[in-house]
């Protein structure tokens, strides 16, 4: 299957994410693209006019996964601002992931997929998996591991 990872990363760890995720899914057999949503200098939470730079294209996938980190309880808005702008998810089906600092699932994690789902949703996808990765130092690990698991055993 041809599969697009498309997430946008601030510091690296969702990059990190979505590498390892590659890596167990092309061993797996699938072709898999890791694409990284940049853009012009800095976005803090609430910033309306954020520029993209890099613009992943999403056709060509028969699954995407969307990666992201939360920021300020919320989706990023530098993904926010990738997703509205993507034209059609049309018929395709999708699965989300988000990476995050704080512990416990209520300090954005929840939400942020829910943005995501929604975002997704009007642009006509169906969304399969939803994962949060929590990145202090205590869980790290084991949440990657059952991020990655789940996801890649959809494929
Ligand atoms: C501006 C900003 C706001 C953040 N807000 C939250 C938050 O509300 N909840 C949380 O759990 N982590 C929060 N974090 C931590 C990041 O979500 C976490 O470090 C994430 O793994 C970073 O991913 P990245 O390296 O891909 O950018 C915030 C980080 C930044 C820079």
């Amino acid at each position: 299957m041809n599969i697009g990872i498309i997430v946008y990363s601030k510091t690296g760890n969702t990059f990190e994410v979505g590498s390892r995720l590659k890596g167990v899914l092309e061993q797996k057999g699938h072709s898999v693209n890791l694409d990284r949503v940049t853009i012009e200098g800095e976005a803090k939470p609430g910033d309306k006019d954020v520029k993209l730079i890099n613009i992943p294209l999403v056709d060509g996938y028969e699954r995407i996964i969307f990666g992201t980190p939360v920021q300020a309880f919320s989706l990023a808005v530098a993904m926010e601002t990738y997703l509205k702008q993507v034209p059609t998810l049309g018929g395709k089906e999708v699965s989300l992931f988000v990476t995050k600092h704080l512990p416990f699932v209520w300090t954005g994690g929840k939400r942020t997929l829910g943005q995501m789902e929604k975002v997704c949703k009007d642009k006509g996808a169906s969304v399969r998996g939803k994962e949060i990765v929590f990145w202090n130092e205590k869980s790290r690990e084991e949440t990657i591991k059952k991020c990655i698991a789940n996801l890649s055993s959809q494929f």
